[in-house]
């Protein structure tokens, strides 16, 4: 079975986590999404991918290859310019002659790959869609569908209440349908096929079995996603935080007078100094130093960071190769190599 994953969005609600990698390549308690999304695909048999790229495909590229370390098959299509999340799609039809999988890469489920494709083929749709049930569906794009399961209508961010269902990004499309996408220009899956697509008749089922679901498109639910990881809420493959209050991968050396208050993710080479206080909810990347005597809480520290003696770190966001170098307290602020900037507490 094959899969097509859209990984060419240039992820601007996301910045600066995006400034020097494309959305789908963040790292999600030390691996990026990417690899977490592939690594569930596989354990479904879907083995085959293909990637549709446009902003910083070298980065996908090369961390991917072709696929094989992860036992997959990888292609990529990618773009000259964007072709939105439909004109993405047309773009790679050449791989699909059978029913696909079509997913946005910068969301995080619990879907049941196999059980959603056995509903699709029980519906007999000609595109079926994941949909997740949210409390305020205004900020989404919105379904509504009939008692047999089968969509009616599409609005995007409805400023009246409709439907609680939402769009999570994730379909099985039958190839038949690709014909009906324009190509050579932008289109949108969401505004555009799949409104077509029930005008001109095709059958458009609606799968819900979907109940944890987050994208990633906003630091404030870059934050929420690993609260989640951390309370259970979303399931990791390989890390459940009801077994094990501290996830550390090997050569951690931790001073005798630190302390880690669970749950923590420590990568690979992590040191951790004299009366440090770590914890609760923090990753940190591999090759992180925290100096003796930091505070960090509520907080994902990305790959090579450095934090000197003393420093303070609440419910903040470091990127890679980060050294903060100011003895000072710091809530809610991301930092990358060339910037800072604040993230809304209330918003996560
Ligand atoms: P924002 O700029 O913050 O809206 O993010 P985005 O550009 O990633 O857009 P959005 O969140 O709507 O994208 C949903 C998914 O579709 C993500 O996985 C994107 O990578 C992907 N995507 C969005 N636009 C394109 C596109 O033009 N081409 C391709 N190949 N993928 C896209």
């Amino acid at each position: 079975m094959k899969a097509l994953l859209l990984v060419g969005g240039k992820g601007t609600r996301l910045r600066p986590l995006t400034d020097r990698r494309p959305k789908p390549m963040v790292p999600i308690m030390g691996k990026p999404l990417l690899t977490r999304t592939l690594y569930v695909l596989k354990q479904h048999g879907i083995d085959e991918i293909v990637l549709s790229t446009c902003y910083k495909s070298d980065v996908i590229k090369s961390y991917f290859g072709d696929g094989s370390q992860l036992g997959l098959t990888i292609h990529y299509v990618d773009e000259d310019f964007p072709l939105g999340t439909g004109g993405a799609i047309k773009n790679s039809a050449k791989y699909f002659d059978d029913s696909f999988f079509v997913l946005n890469a910068d969301i995080l489920s619990n879907i049941n790959f196999t059980e959603m494709l056995r509903f699709h083929r029980r519906k007999k749709a000609d595109v079926t869609i994941a949909v997740t049930r949210v409390n305020d569906p205004s900020a989404y794009g919105v379904i509504e569908f009939d008692k047999d399961g089968y969509a009616l209508s599409f609005r995007e961010k409805p400023q009246k209440i409709i439907s609680h269902f939402i769009n999570a990004g994730v379909y099985i499309f039958e190839p038949g349908v690709l014909a009906k996408i324009p190509s050579g220009r932008a289109v949108s899956v969401e505004r555009e096929v799949f409104p077509g697509l029930l005008e001109s008749g095709r059958k458009i089922a609606v799968y819900k079995g979907c109940n944890y679901w987050m994208d990633i498109g906003t630091p404030e639910k870059y934050i929420k996603v690993h609260h989640d990881g951390f309370t259970g809420k979303l399931q990791l493959p390989e890390i459940n935080f009801r077994q094990r209050s501290v996830y550390s991968r090997f050569n951690a050396r931790i001073s005798g007078s630190a302390i880690l208050r669970g749950p923590v993710y420590l990568g690979k080479g992590v040191r951790i100094e004299e009366g440090a206080v770590v914890g609760p909810g923090v990753v940190i990347g591999d090759n992180g130093v925290i100096g003796s005597g930091c505070r960090v809480s509520r907080s994902v520290l990305w790959n090579n960071v450095n934090l000197t003696d003393g420093s303070k770190l609440t419910g903040c966001i470091v990127t890679d190769s980060c050294r903060i170098e100011n003895i000072s307290e710091y809530r809610h602020e991301i930092f990358t190599p060339d910037s800072t900037k604040n993230i809304n507490p209330l918003a996560i």
